[in-house]
């Protein structure tokens, strides 16, 4: 197919009707797809984590509850490894879509585990003092990981079943212990590491974990500060400051250890945390600098859109990083041809429209999803921001050229039945050509970014606004994009909707601010201010009359 392809390039290029470029587009390998979605890898994968936790279990230290029979502990240890694969098949089906995010989540258990083993394994070889051993256990490592990664729900259940199999590892004396403090240290790091959005904020949370194990020791009495008072102080000041620095060395280092590693889970596993989300919404990136430069209005359109859909995200709990930083680059594809969009004219004079044809208008507005496509590959961007650039149009229709294009047919049609023209030369309106190519948004932030973008383009044409009329505004152009069907493939639900209107009235009137008449008590509209301009983003164009 290829080849064909590089023929047909060839001889249009050789006839001049093509400039011979191909615009890169953005595909996951093959093979990595289908790794993704075998049932058959999905399996050998929670065999693999079950058969994990028998071995964990049949290798465990001296005295362990199945230390004298471990073959009845590997059993066990299977039994409740098919339980947590159950579990999570059944409570997260989302996450087990993908092969990857099921590597990830038992993978993470399963290491989790190991450095438990070890810890047990370096006690029962002497390098380790039996009082301490358990505060050198990383109680964090698992939950924190999983709940930067993947989110709460999934940290919570990791947190769960480390802290059932892990029972079996560590010694009868400890169980109670071990489970206080894996449950409690597992919980706080959850709700720590929720959203973080700064590095910082991780050893932080490792700061506060290790705090934590110190402050259940001291009520365990595994740490004895009242001995400190009493004969020989200082050895028992020594055990307790050796003790207390143990768990918060331990904790702390996990979340070092975690923030380091982020950056190379994130590249494998395809996520993007919020601190990296952060670290992209730097707006000096060389795209966005350009964008800056040249497409002036674009830049300052795709800000608005930032700031109305972040601030609907925060709204319905969805990613809003992520969506600040899509918004940035969703119109990039106009760097191509800056002038065609009518936010980059400074004139009506200046459109270059006037002497192109409808369809020809249209193709060329349609192009910018493709070329930004082209852009972001080239530059290597995040690939949830090339899929918003994809799907921020989804697949609706220029209205504007395809109207002008109906228009245009209607009069030729009028000089045919005057004779005045030949019907062979009338033109051909499809549908289709003044389409663009999708797919349609298929997230929520996609879906937001994609609403917020209309809104924003028609905001700037709404005459002498008032907080009625901008709620108005959107309401129409929301029930519009509803019933054109391009929410259709967006898992937004009607009540996240609502909350989303609301949230882009709130920011538009904000924004909005210094034009909005407000009424009078009389009912008389207050304050003249300039009326919008005949702006619309890609969506509408002014034309002047021609002659
Ligand atoms: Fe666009
Ligand atoms: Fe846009």
């Amino acid at each position: 197919m290829g080849f064909f392809d590089a023929i047909k390039r060839w001889r249009l290029t050789r006839e001049g009707l093509s400039s011979g470029r191909k615009r890169r587009v953005h595909s996951e390998n093959l093979v990595i797809q289908i790794l993704e979605d075998s049932l058959w890898v999905k399996l050998a994968l929670y065999a693999g984590f079950a058969l994990g936790c028998a071995l964990l279990i049949l290798k465990s230290s001296t005295g362990t509850l199945f230390a004298e029979d471990s073959f009845k502990g590997a059993l066990c240890g299977f039994i409740i490894g098919v339980t947590a694969v159950a579990m999570f098949q059944i409570s997260f089906q989302s996450t087990c879509r993908r092969n990857s995010r099921v590597m990830l989540v038992l993978g993470g258990m399963i290491c989790h585990l190991l450095l438990v083993r070890a810890v047990m394994g370096l006690t029962d070889a002497g390098g380790l003092s039996n009082s301490f051993r358990l505060f050198a256990v990383p109680f964090a490592f698992a939950p924190m990981l999983l709940g930067v990664l993947l989110g709460r729900a999934v940290a919570a259940f990791s947190a769960v079943f480390v802290m059932v199999i892990g029972c079996l590892l560590v010694p009868q004396a400890e169980i109670f212990t071990y489970t206080l403090l894996s449950l409690v240290c597992g919980i706080t790091s959850i709700v720590l590491a929720f959203q973080v959005r700064k590095r910082i904020e991780l050893l932080q949370a490792g700061i506060y974990v290790g705090l934590v194990t110190i402050i259940i020791g001291l009520v365990l009495g595994r740490l004895d500060i009242g001995a400190v008072f009493g004969p020989d102080s200082m050895g028992h000041l020594q055990l307790l400051g050796s003790g207390s620095a143990i768990a918060l060395g331990t904790a702390v280092i996990s979340a070092l250890l975690i923030s380091g590693l982020l950056p190379l889970f994130e590249g494998t596993f395809q996520l993007t945390t919020d601190i990296s989300w952060l670290e992209l919404s730097d707006l000096n990136h060389k795209l966005l600098r350009q964008m800056q430069l040249e497409a002036p209005g674009t830049f300052h359109h795709s800000l608005i859109v930032a700031a109305l859909s972040e601030a609907a995200a925060e709204k319905i709990g969805a990613n809003a990083p992520m969506c600040r930083v899509c918004s940035y680059f969703h119109d990039v594809g106009k760097l191509k041809k800056p002038g065609y969009f009518i936010e980059n004219q400074h004139e009506i004079a200046e459109n270059p429209h006037i002497s192109l044809t409808p369809t020809m208008s249209a193709l060329v507005i349609v192009a910018h999803v493709k070329d930004g496509v082209d852009l972001a590959v080239k530059y290597k961007l995040n690939p949830r921001i090339i899929d918003v650039i994809q799907e921020h149009h989804g697949d609706s229709l220029v209205y504007y050229f395809y109207r002008r294009a109906q228009d245009q047919k209607k009069a030729e049609m009028e000089k045919i039945s005057r004779r005045l023209e030949n019907p062979e030369d009338l033109p051909v309106v499809d549908e289709k050509n003044f389409r663009y190519p999708g797919p349609r948004p298929s997230s929520r932030e996609s879906g937001i970014i994609a609403l917020a973008d209309t809104i924003e383009s028609a905001s700037r044409s709404l005459q002498k606004p008032t907080p009625a009329k901008i709620r108005a505004m959107v309401d129409d152009l929301v029930r519009t994009k509803i019933n054109d069907g391009q929410l259709n493939d967006c898992p937004l639900t009607l009540r996240e909707l609502s909350l989303v209107k609301d949230s882009f009235a709130a920011t538009l009137r904000s924004m909005l601010h210094s034009r909005i008449d407000y009424p009078k008590d009389d009912g008389t509209i207050a304050g003249k201010r300039p009326s919008a301009e005949t702006s619309h983003g890609d969506r509408v164009i002014p034309m002047p009359k021609r002659a």
